[in-house]
């Protein structure tokens, strides 16, 4: 679908993408690269990486691929210096990483909520922490009062309670709220916006295909809308909101999700979901969406 923005509305910035080479985090990539943006793509498979960085680069966008895992520090920092060192400065941090299973409290090892947590709460604060020294103001290619801007990947399960997904849960309010503590630090401090988005249910994702697996898709039937969004929708926010139109916007979590939360299916069985969960992990292995190959 065409954008509505103009295309050079990101021109001269430069973003970092945690999980930005596949699902809603790469059709940011590419939406901030059609729209100006450098963009450099951190993620842990090399496959993965290269095989979206070459899209990209067809595209006519600069691209780059950085393998790295959220949960280590020290990948996080290699990661930030090697988008410094190739296109010297970094002005959006796009947090979109994160790690998802359906399971019920009970059979969920403190290891696997744990999981969970490192990769998008702990995860989302290590690259902003590590990002800060380039994003503040003053820093590479920046002004006297010209800070980055950081946009973390939330979700709407958190709002109410959520069947088979305490972990999850519990790790996206942690998201919340650090974007509300980071947007009124940093935003004070170091001219550094903060803001959140929070997808509904979006076709051809991995969190469509672990949450929502062809099997139970009955339940669209609950949604005010009746229809799936695209990582389009996503993406558009996220252009909007890192170009100088989202101006204003600090501090909050943005839900681009056609009203799904307030009506969400609320129980599937105990058996279905230990029949689903590892039938979907273990297929999405197979393909980063969870699609059978038989179907691509
Ligand atoms: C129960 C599970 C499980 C499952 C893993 N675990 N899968 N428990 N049901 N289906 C437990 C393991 O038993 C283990 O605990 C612990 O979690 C760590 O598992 P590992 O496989 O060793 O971890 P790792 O290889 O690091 O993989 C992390 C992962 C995996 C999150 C489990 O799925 C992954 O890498 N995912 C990345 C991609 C992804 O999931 N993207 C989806 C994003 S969707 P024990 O105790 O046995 O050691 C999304 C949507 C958000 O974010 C919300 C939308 C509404």
């Amino acid at each position: 679908m065409e954008s509505p923005f103009k295309s050079d509305v990101l021109k001269g910035k430069v973003a970092l993408l945690t999980g930005g080479a596949s699902g809603i985090g790469l059709e940011i990539s590419t939406q901030f690269g059609k729209h100006g943006a450098s963009v450099a793509l951190m993620g842990r498979r090399k496959n993965v990486l290269d095989s979206a960085v070459n899209v990209l680069r067809s595209l006519g966008i600069r691209a780059i691929g950085l393998e790295g895992d959220v949960r280590k520090q020290e990948d996080a920092a290699r990661v930030v210096d090697s988008t410094i060192k190739h296109f010297g400065r970094l002005d959006i941090l796009v947090n979109a990483a994160a790690g998802n299973f359906l399971v019920e409290p009970e059979n969920l090892s403190p290891n696997g909520f744990r999981t969970v947590m490192d990769i998008d709460s702990v995860g989302t604060f290590t690259m902003c922490h590590e990002a800060l020294k380039y994003l503040k103001k003053g820093g590479p290619g920046k002004g006297p009062s010209c800070g980055g801007i950081i946009l973390n990947i939330s979700a709407t399960l958190h709002y109410t309670a959520s069947w088979y997904q305490i972990h999850v849960s519990a790790a996206k309010a942690a998201v919340d709220s650090i974007t509300r503590s980071l947007a009124l630090e940093w935003g004070t401090d170091y001219d550094i916006r903060v803001i959140g988005i929070a997808p509904g249910p979006i076709s051809d994702t991995a969190g469509l295909s672990k949450l929502l697996p062809e099997e139970m898709r009955s339940s669209i039937e609950h949604m005010p809308r009746f229809k799936f969004g695209e990582k389009w929708d996503i993406a558009m926010a996220a252009v909007y909101l890192a170009s100088d139109a989202g101006k204003f916007v600090n501090g909050t979590t943005v839900v681009v999700d056609g009203g799904h939360w307030l009506s969400r299916p609320r129980y599937i069985s105990k058996e279905e979901v230990k029949k689903l969960s590892r039938v979907v992990e273990r297929r999405s292995r197979i393909t980063p969406t969870g699609v059978p190959s038989s179907k691509l």
